[in-house]
C-alpha cells in the first residue's frame, strides 16, 4: 500500500514545496507516497469563511475552532488506523525513532495549528496525537509538518539508493554520525585522516565507531545517556 500524508491546513498552497523536489520530489512523482494537502477552510460555514475565534479567558490572538477542525478532520475521511497527528510545540518530539515509527505505518493525516493554536477539546475529541520538532515556536504546523513528512519519505522502500540507506546515519544506533570526508585529499592544508585511504575496512569501521561515539558524549550528552553511556551497545533509537 502506498504511504500517504494528508494535510490540514489554512496554506494548502505551501505544498508539496520543498516536498516536491530532489529525493522527496522523485518519490512523490513515481508514486512511492502520495501528498493530499486540504484547505480547513473548506469547513467553515460562515460567509466570511473563518475558523477561528478569540480565546476563552481572554488573552492574544485567536484560537483555531474545535467545530470548524473537526469537520475538516472528518472529511478527510482516513481509515482508522491511520495515525491523527497535530504539529505542536508542547507535544512529543519528533525523533529518527518515532520518524521510523511512522514511516513503517500507512502514513499521517497531520493538522498544520496557527494563531494562537486549536481548541482543546478537538484534539481530544479526535485523539489528536501532538509532536513537536523542537523547543522553538513556528508561526504555524506547516514547516513542521513538511520536515516530519521528508524524514519519513526517505526511509519510505525504493526512495533512497543502495547507498544511502540510512543504516549509519545519525540516531541510526542512537549516535550521531561520523565525520565525512571526499576529494580533494587536501583542502587548505588539512588531509583526509589516514586510516580512511588505508582500505582496512575493519579499521574503517573501528574509527568511524569511536568517532560517533566522542562526537555523541561530547555534543549530546542526553542521547549518550539514553544509550547507557556505553561504548558498542547496540540501540536502535535514541527516544
Ligand atoms: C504560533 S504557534 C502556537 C504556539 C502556542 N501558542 C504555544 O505557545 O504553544 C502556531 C502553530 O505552529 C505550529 N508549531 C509551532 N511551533 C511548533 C513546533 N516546535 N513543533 C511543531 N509545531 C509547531 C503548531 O501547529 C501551532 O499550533
Amino acid at each position: 500500500m502506498t504511504w500517504r500524508a494528508t494535510i490540514l491546513t489554512l496554506f494548502p498552497e505551501m505544498f508539496p514545496g520543498p516536498l516536491g523536489v530532489s529525493l522527496a520530489g522523485k518519490a512523490l512523482a513515481s508514486g512511492l507516497w502520495t501528498l493530499e494537502a486540504r484547505d480547513i477552510r473548506d469547513s467553515a460555514t460562515d460567509k466570511h469563511r473563518s475558523v477561528d475565534d478569540t480565546p476563552a479567558g481572554g488573552g492574544p490572538g485567536m484560537v483555531l475552532r474545535a467545530d470548524i477542525l473537526a469537520a475538516a478532520i472528518d472529511a478527510a475521511d482516513i481509515s482508522p488506523d491511520r495515525p491523527r497527528l497535530l504539529m505542536s510545540p508542547r507535544g512529543r518530539p519528533l525523533t529518527q525513532s518515532l520518524v521510523a515509527e511512522l514511516a513503517a505505518g500507512p502514513g499521517p493525516l497531520i493538522v498544520c495549528g496557527r494563531f494562537e493554536g486549536v481548541d482543546q477539546r478537538v484534539i481530544e475529541a479526535r485523539n489528536l496525537e501532538e509532536v513537536s520538532v523542537g523547543d522553538y515556536v513556528l508561526s504555524g504546523g506547516e514547516i513542521a509538518a513538511m520536515a516530519l513528512i521528508d524524514a519519513c519519505v526517505r526511509l519510505l522502500p525504493g526512495v533512497m539508493g543502495k547507498q544511502t540507506s540510512g543504516v549509519d546515519e545519525s540516531f541510526s544506533e542512537g549516535l550521531l554520525e561520523y565525520p565525512q570526508f571526499t576529494r580533494p585529499q587536501e583542502f587548505e592544508g588539512r588531509g583526509i585522516p589516514e586510516i580512511l585511504i588505508s582500505g582496512d575496512h575493519a579499521k574503517v569501521a573501528a574509527w568511524r565507531r569511536a568517532e560517533a561515539e566522542a562526537l555523541t558524549r561530547a555534543r549530546r550528552p542526553d542521547l549518550w545517556a539514553a544509550r547507557g553511556g556505553q561504548k558498542g551497545t547496540k540501540k536502535t533509537t535514541e527516544g
